[in-house]
């Protein structure tokens, strides 16, 4: 039996929907325990690209997926996703898809509060993705946020909204100077009420369902979303989400015992994205990181923004490692680096005269911090037609080899090409 944990190791978009699609197909239960549609998870099969925000990626396998308690839901958002599913022939039953009773429901204020916040922060702000993350883990911080549960009691839903939506309104037009909200308490309670009669069916205790799949030999794989330096604790805090995205969350953010976990695969882009604000070390602001950006068609699958592109930053992987256990990694859009004469690698940072290998905790220090190179021969290839190890160049390899050593943790998968079949899976962390 195995339970696998995927994880982002950089700043997200590292391709963890494609990965949890492939391996979704020896898991039964597919599992997101955090972050909400401020993910966007792609998934290329026969062609055809899905992009899935809210629902886990192991949908397209006809796995049963759980939305676990550690997330925060847009009810809204979630239908649309469901209804689009549908309509393509993947069937989204009860059965299939679980909402967490205990997860958290995203409102309309917490989205009008995230993008009145940021837009009074002008050139200071975070480039959150204004779904309304933020703002939603904080009411679940101060416990006055709304759960599906009470999304199922139109009693509790009611008294929960008026007494908030007063507070919101005020702090919205006297604080942040947005305007008043055009959504009145009516408009709200009647619109998440038709999406809580919707969504009732799939409402269940999601720690009993895993549990019970579990003691009768089922696999779980567990879905991260967002990255390891974006977690709301050890990130590039505040230029992060507001949850914990680490391996650890998987038990929290869905009501299962850490001992059920069997393995933590981190999945490392061969060069290193950032969509949003915050400190990047190894960043090219030059033709290199534009030819990453075009070559790997760079935008945000959320937001549609490019993301900013630089070499792969070992100090970063090396510090998801060891935050997260990573037991495998899985090393995606490798092909993105077909054709370029070398690479360059950060082993270390030098900063104020000194070297260090270990991530800092003040953001002054990491914008700072100059990256150490190590540079590479990089092979003139398309490997993108390559299935297996032995069929890629000696040059693509020697990279692998020389990441596995620096990390000290083995590549269980190799991705060549976003579509499902463009994978090498070296070692199936499920066998
Ligand atoms: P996620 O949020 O970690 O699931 O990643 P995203 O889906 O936001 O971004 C990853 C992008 O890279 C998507 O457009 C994928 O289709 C694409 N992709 C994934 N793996 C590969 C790969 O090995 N090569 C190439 N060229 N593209 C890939
Ligand atoms: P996936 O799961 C990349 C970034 C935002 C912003 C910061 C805070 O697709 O990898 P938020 O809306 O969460 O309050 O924004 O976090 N961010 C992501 N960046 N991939 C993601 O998800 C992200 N989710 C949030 O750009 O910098
Ligand atoms: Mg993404």
């Amino acid at each position: 039996m195995a339970n696998i944990v995927i994880i982002g190791t950089q700043w997200g978009d590292e391709g963890k929907g494609k990965i949890v699609d492939l391996l979704a197909e020896y898991a039964d239960l597919v599992v997101r325990f955090q972050g909400g549609n401020n993910a966007g998870h792609t998934m290329v099969v026969n062609d055809k690209q899905f992009i899935s925000h809210l629902v886990p990626s192991g949908i397209l396998q006809g796995k049963t997926c759980i939305i676990g308690n550690g997330m925060v839901v847009d009810p809204e958002v979630l239908i649309e996703e469901i209804d689009y599913l549908i309509k393509e022939g993947i069937p989204v039953t009860a059965d299939q898809l679980r909402i967490s009773e205990k997860a958290h429901v995203i409102m309309p204020y917490h989205r009008a509060v995230d993008l009145a916040r940021e837009a009074m922060k002008g050139d200071k702000k975070i480039g959150t993705t204004g779904r309304g993350i933020g703002p939603c883990y904080e009411d679940k911080a101060t416990r006055r946020g709304v759960r599906f549960i009470d999304l199922q009691d139109s009693e509790v839903f009611y008294e929960k909204v008026s007494t908030l939506l007063k507070e919101k309104n005020f702090y919205l037009e006297n604080y942040l100077g947005a305007e008043s909200m055009e959504m009145e308490l009516d408009g709200i309670i009647e619109q998440y009420s038709a999406c809580a009669e919707r969504l009732a069916p799939h409402v269940a205790n999601i720690s009993v369902s895993i549990s019970d799949a579990v003691k009768t030999g089922k696999q779980v794989l567990f879905e991260g979303a967002q990255g390891t330096h974006l977690d709301i604790d050890h990130g590039t805090y505040p230029f992060v989400t507001s949850s914990n995205t680490l391996s650890g969350n998987a038990c929290c953010g869905s009501g299962v015992g850490p001992k059920d976990i069997t393995g933590v695969v981190g999945v490392v882009k061969a060069y290193t994205t950032r969509v949003g604000a915050g400190p990047f070390p190894t960043e090219l602001l030059d033709e290199t990181g534009d030819r990453m950006q075009q070559k790997g068609v760079e935008f945000g699958a959320t937001t549609g923004r490019k993301r900013r592109c630089g070499w792969l930053d070992l100090v970063m992987v090396n510090n998801a490692v060891r935050l997260n256990g990573l037991t495998g990694l899985a090393i995606t859009k490798l092909d993105v680096l077909d054709g370029f004469e070398t690479l360059n690698i950060c082993t270390g940072y030098e900063v104020n005269g000194e070297r260090i290998k270990d991530f800092p905790a003040s953001l002054k220090t990491l914008a700072a911090c100059k990256p150490v190179y190590e540079t590479l021969p990089g092979w003139p290839d398309d490997i993108t037609g390559c299935t297996r190890l032995d069929g890629l160049p000696e040059n693509t390899r020697n990279y692998l080899n020389r990441l596995e050593e620096i990390t000290e943790t083995p590549i269980e998968i190799v991705s060549v090409g976003p579509g499902r079949d463009q994978t090498i899976l070296v070692r199936n962390p499920f066998k």
